[in-house]
């Protein structure tokens, strides 16, 4: 079959299931099936596929019209200039976090390019000692290892199925040596024996009540211990303040990523506890970022 008529194929059925831009979806889809960017497929509509991956474009194309996030389709998403290993058992990472990212290497010494806010930085060491709470697929534990030599990081998450993605993703960067994984619940059992110099996390954010509405690629496909965090969505923030002098050594900080609205409310948890605190912004102008340094 050719690729032509391959993709008119794909387009009309993800038209016909409501997946917002087929042709560009289609495009994609096809691109890493045979190996090519988009503009090689446009520009070869007779190239003829083999059986064998007609068949498995089909099966992308059905999953994709089921709304199923590309990301997990392909077993990839890509993160700053990384590319992380993911399935159903982590969230995807998001750009945003990419920001968190930025700011936990900045506290940590290194001047990422194009990052030019103003937040404190860790006073000056050999070596970090780093915490990254509900790690997920490891982007952000495996980006700071990757990009900072002196830091040592414990990777915590609730979901053994997560850490074993995260695992992955750190061996995919050779830096399984300089992260500990833990699984442990953060709220209820997790007992730090150490002090840390860095926290950072990006927890579930999202109030119970607001899941109903997200749309159907994240309430359906990405994992609900990821997202939901109860009435307010604040009990992470709550629980890392409550904690800010056992976790930390002093002049230690906390760097949180947080939804759209809650920049002032989770600036107040971790004021209230007397930690010097900054907000970034994203790129779209939303207060995403909240980094609070033990005085
Ligand atoms: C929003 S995701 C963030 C994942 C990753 N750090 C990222 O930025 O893409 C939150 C993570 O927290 C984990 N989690 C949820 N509840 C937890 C708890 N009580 N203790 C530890 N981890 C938890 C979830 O399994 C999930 O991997």
């Amino acid at each position: 079959m050719t690729i032509g008529n391959l993709l008119k194929e794909a387009i009309k059925y993800l038209k016909d299931n409501n997946v917002e831009d087929p042709s560009f979806e289609a495009g994609l889809l096809l691109s890493h099936i045979i190996g090519k960017d988009q503009s090689y497929i446009y520009a070869h509509p007779d190239y003829v596929l083999n059986d064998q991956s007609v068949e498995k474009y089909r099966s992308y194309i059905k999953r994709r019209g089921r709304h199923e996030p590309f990301s997990y389709i392909i077993g990839e998403c890509g993160f700053w200039d990384l590319t992380f290993f993911v399935d159903r058992h982590v969230l995807i990472p998001r750009e945003e976090t990419e920001l968190l990212a930025q700011s936990a290497l900045w506290a940590l010494g290194k001047s990422p390019a194009y990052f030019n806010r103003s937040i404190p930085r860790l006073p000056e060491k050999e070596a970090y000692r780093v915490l990254d709470v509900g790690t997920g697929s490891g982007c952000l534990a495996v980006s700071i290892a990757k990009y900072c030599d002196s830091a040592f990081v414990d990777a915590l998450d609730i979901s053994g199925d997560a850490i074993a993605v995260a695992r992955k993703n750190s061996g995919r960067y050779n830096v399984e040596n300089r992260i500990n994984f833990i699984i442990a619940d953060f709220l209820n059992n997790f007992h730090n024996t150490e002090k840390y110099d860095l926290v950072v996390s990006n927890p579930p954010y999202i109030p119970e009540n607001d899941i109903p509405f997200l749309a159907d690629s994240v309430k359906k496909y990405e994992p609900h211990i990821a997202l939901a965090a109860g009435k307010d969505g604040l009990v992470f923030y709550h629980a890392l303040a409550d904690r800010s002098s056992s976790l930390l050594f002093d002049h230690g900080m906390i760097i949180v990523e947080c939804g759209f609205d809650q920049g002032q409310k989770v600036k107040e948890i971790f004021s209230e506890r007397d930690m010097e605190t900054v907000i970034l912004k994203d790129l779209a102008g939303i207060e995403r970022i909240v980094a609070a340094r033990r005085q």
